[in-house]
């Protein structure tokens, strides 16, 4: 969209729901239609005007999808990768170089802890765990610190990290301040008007919806979009035309989506607190959530993930077994609900002594509530629990 197009855009200063469905659309005097036109063409003439090409993200799916994302989270502008993990890693690889070190919080999702192991290490970067009370904070700052990486809900224990604690420190320090927004969505909570330098997002989970699309997002002015922009492009992490017009037909129900299955993990959050099969709840919307006042005072809802441990005499297999409605599957925020053992999936790369540390064991189950009627799950959950 072009200068112009944004002066004269009336929704300008919409809300975020609003802008789930607007943001970033371009006027098509051509075809007059409401919805964007699915450019399916990978090759076009260079003599035009520059180098259009879909790994370039130059494309009219890429600019219009881009904008919407950017707007949501309230940034400057982002970049639409071809998953979450590409999203991460572009930042690592495009922020740090060998020597350099990262904080990282403790107990985030395993496919970040793994990057950093697997690959990130080995290169020769270095990374130091953070425990996420911010006092703690400066004093892992070292000479090479380049950036923090937070999460918060933390994937799957939803542990809350103060935000505005972490971007105001890095500031101080002129460390990057990353943050993974995948769990609560720009819905209900804004990282960058917190300070954040950027947000990264598992585009596969709410921004799709669907369990139908693996995408990711990076999102923050428009320097530092365009420093990541090249490493991106290097890493080939990108999304075609029909996936991107997938991705922004889904965007458009984001607010009405994330609602109602907010609300649906709250009712079931309660009801799993007050079952004897269940040991311990994991949901910030609870009042004896250690971190409940800090979700309440960053975020607009507590969202509709949550983790549960069952207790000791349950059989974590049978109650799966036992799930008709409920789906155990990797994955979660579509508008189905699905339940999964991190342990044996999210977290199954991690190595085992993290994993005990983090309490990751086969009776943690984490559920990714849906848009279903709330009592028809629970009546699902209730039937398998009481059953063990
Ligand atoms: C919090 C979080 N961040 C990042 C990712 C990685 O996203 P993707 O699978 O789209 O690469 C996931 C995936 O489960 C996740 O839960």
């Amino acid at each position: 969209m072009s200068d112009q197009d944004l002066d004269q855009n009336p929704n300008k200063a919409c809300q975020k729901s609003t802008e789930c469905v607007h943001a970033g659309a371009v006027a098509q005097p051509a075809a007059l239609g409401v919805n964007t036109p699915v450019v399916t063409s990978s090759a076009f003439d260079y003599r035009v005007d520059h180098v259009r090409y879909p790994r370039y993200h130059n494309t009219l799916n890429h600019e219009v999808v881009a904008a919407r994302v950017a707007a949501l989270e309230s940034g400057e502008a982002s970049l639409v990768t071809a998953s979450g993990m590409g999203a991460i890693s572009a930042v690592f690889l495009g922020l740090m170089k060998p020597g350099d070190h990262a904080i990282l919080l403790d107990g985030i999702y395993g496919g970040t802890i793994d990057l950093v192991t697997g690959l990130l290490e080995p290169m020769g970067m270095r990374f130091s765990t953070w425990d996420g009370a911010p006092d703690s904070l400066p004093g892992l700052v070292e000479e090479h610190t380049r950036l923090v990486h937070v999460e918060s809900p933390t994937n799957p224990l939803m542990d809350i990290v103060d935000l505005a604690a972490v971007a105001r420190i890095a500031q101080a320090h002129k460390l990057i301040s990353v943050v993974d927004n995948t769990f609560a969505t720009p819905l209900l909570q804004r990282p960058l008007e917190m300070g954040f330098d950027l947000v990264v997002h598992s585009g596969t989970k709410y921004l799709a919806g669907h369990s139908d699309l693996l995408c990711g997002a990076i999102v923050g002015n428009g320097e530092l979009i365009a420093r990541l922009k090249p490493t991106v492009i290097r890493l080939g992490s990108s999304l075609n035309g029909r996936e991107l017009s997938l991705l922004e037909r889904s965007m458009a129900t984001l607010a009405v989506r994330v609602e109602r299955q907010s609300a649906n993990a709250g009712v079931l959050a309660r009801r799993l607190g007050e079952h004897g099969a269940v040991e311990t709840v994991y949901y910030p919307g609870l009042a004896d959530h250690p971190d409940h006042d800090l979700a309440k005072a960053q975020m607009s809802d507590f969202g509709a993930m949550l983790s549960f441990r069952l207790a000791g005499s349950v059989d974590p297999d049978r109650f799966l077994n036992r799930l008709a409605l409920v789906r155990p599957a990797v994955s979660l925020g579509g508008v189905e609900t699905t339940i999964c053992q991190p342990a044996r999936t999210s977290h199954a790369k991690v190595a085992a002594e993290i994993r005990q540390r983090l309490n990751i064991n086969d009776r943690l189950m984490r559920l990714s509530v849906g848009i279903e009627a709330a009592d028809d799950l629970w009546l699902d959950l209730d039937q398998a629990l009481s059953d063990t």
